[in-house]
């Protein structure tokens, strides 16, 4: 079997004397869909954050693709954890239920940003990709507008695009619909779901439960930290194993 693309072993974090994360460990093969699910608070946008170490896990380690980084608990974060975090991030997209486009920059030029200032790539060679990416999440046409004159479907498909741009072999959301009306969700969605059999690899907390039954290849269940269940997604949504699942499910309906 192809090495996993994400391998994620027992991730661990507090707040103070709060533990957000226990022990949580998540193996990812290439191509995957992810949906993580759970109740409010039970951790789930600090463990996808902690998977680009964007949150810094009190203990574990994480690989994407050929880097690797560990932590074991009380260590400190050093000068050279940083660094191999930095060019883990290279592997990974993010997108967040806030868009987080910059304001007084062009759709294009938020999508040619990191690849200019991150890989240092000229203008020439950039630009041409970075529109052939705002054509793929249906967007052609509205590279010289900015950010705030776009529908709400628009920017988080033009924040899909900018974190594409850096040809990442994973893509992370966070609730990436949920700050839209169903419609405008419906678009973002679509893009996940063109993404998906293009072969993209993506994780993808959200409150979306058909979509995280119908799109997705495996569901995980999060409750107070911990993954309850994770499974092929129909199986997870008909027939949930841990009494957990099925009350969490059962207040849904
Ligand atoms: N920076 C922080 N400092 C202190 N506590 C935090 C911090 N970030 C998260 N928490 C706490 O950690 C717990 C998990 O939060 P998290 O945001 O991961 O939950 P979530 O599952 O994403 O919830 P939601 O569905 O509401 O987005 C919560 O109790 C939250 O208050
Ligand atoms: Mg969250």
């Amino acid at each position: 079997m192809a090495e996993p693309v994400l391998d994620a072993k027992n991730i661990t974090k507090s707040f103070g004397r709060h533990v957000v994360l226990h022990d949580m460990s998540l193996c990812v093969e290439r191509g995957e869909l992810i949906s993580i699910i759970g109740p409010s608070g039970c951790g789930k946008s600090t463990f996808l954050r902690c998977l680009n170490f964007l949150e810094i896990p009190d203990s574990g380690s994480i690989r994407v693709e050929d880097v690797e980084i560990q932590k074991a608990s009380g260590q400190g974060w050093n000068r050279a954890q940083e660094h191999r975090a930095h060019a883990l991030r290279a592997h990974v997209g993010m997108v967040f239920q806030s868009f987080n486009l910059f304001a007084h920059r062009t759709v294009l030029d938020n999508v040619m940003l990191a690849p200019r200032s991150v890989k240092g790539q000229a203008h020439k060679e950039i630009e041409p990709q970075a529109r052939a990416l705002l054509a793929k999440v249906g967007l052609d046409g509205m590279a010289e507008r900015y950010p705030a004159t776009l529908s709400g479907g628009q920017q988080q498909r033009a924040a899909i695009a900018r974190a594409l741009a850096m040809k990442p072999a994973v893509m992370l959301y966070d609730e990436p619909t949920s700050a839209l009306d169903p419609e405008l969700a419906e678009e973002v969605l679509q893009v996940m779901r063109t993404l998906d059999d293009e072969g993209m690899t993506q994780i993808v907390v959200t409150h979306d439960m058909r979509f995280a039954r119908a799109a997705s290849d495996r569901v995980l269940y999060v409750e107070k930290g911990q993954i309850v269940e994770s499974g092929e997604s129909e199986t997870l949504f008909s027939a949930p194993e841990d009494p957990r699942t099925r009350r969490f499910l059962r207040t849904l309906l």
